[in-house]
């Protein structure tokens, strides 16, 4: 069972201005996949790169989750930081993660383009930057957490071979 924390990147929210219902989102599909996932930790921080960074390090290396996923602050607005706080923290980049779900979305809406999600590996965590809104969670995030769960169980070493699916 793979520990998910979720991060909502957004001014409003944090501000308890405007309801998160990306985070909720999040959830909702994670406990689609009972057996493989389970949400340990949840929080909405304003777009604040050192805040978010920070607490991408907390949720890794003090946490021990498995899997943080961002939602939020992945486009071109001038507050949107969650890529480069991403990229503060981790230390390899899993840019094909990210190509899935531009791909994914490019089939949907050409905006998908517009999402600057970033995704790496720090220790035994995996970091994953979602889009903010929760029909672009819904597009993308039930479709790439079995290759996610595959993903963990090699760099944790819980699964050696790569049997292709
Ligand atoms: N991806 C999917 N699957 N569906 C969407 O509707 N919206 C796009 C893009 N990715 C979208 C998507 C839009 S309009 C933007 S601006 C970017 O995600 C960035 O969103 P963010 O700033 O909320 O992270």
């Amino acid at each position: 069972m793979y520990r998910v924390g979720i991060i909502t990147s957004s001014d409003k929210g944090s501000r308890g201005e405007r309801e998160d219902k990306g985070g909720p989102k999040i959830r909702e599909i994670v406990e689609n996949f009972p057996e493989d996932f389970e949400v340990a930790e949840y929080v909405i921080l304003p777009d604040e790169r050192d805040q978010l960074s920070a607490m991408m390090v907390k949720m890794a290396d003090e946490q021990h989750l498995d899997l943080v996923v961002t939602t939020g602050g992945t486009g071109f607005s001038k507050r949107d930081v969650t890529p480069e706080a991403t990229l503060d923290v981790v230390e390899r980049r899993t840019p094909g993660i990210a190509e899935a779900m531009r791909s994914i979305s490019l089939e949907i809406t050409m905006r998908a383009m517009l999402s600057r999600a970033e995704s790496g590996i720090r220790g035994d965590t995996l970091i994953v930057n979602l889009p903010g809104s929760p029909k672009a969670i819904e597009e993308v995030l039930g479709p790439i957490l079995p290759s996610l769960k595959h993903g963990l169980d090699i760099l944790q070493g819980r699964d050696a071979e790569c049997a292709r699916k």
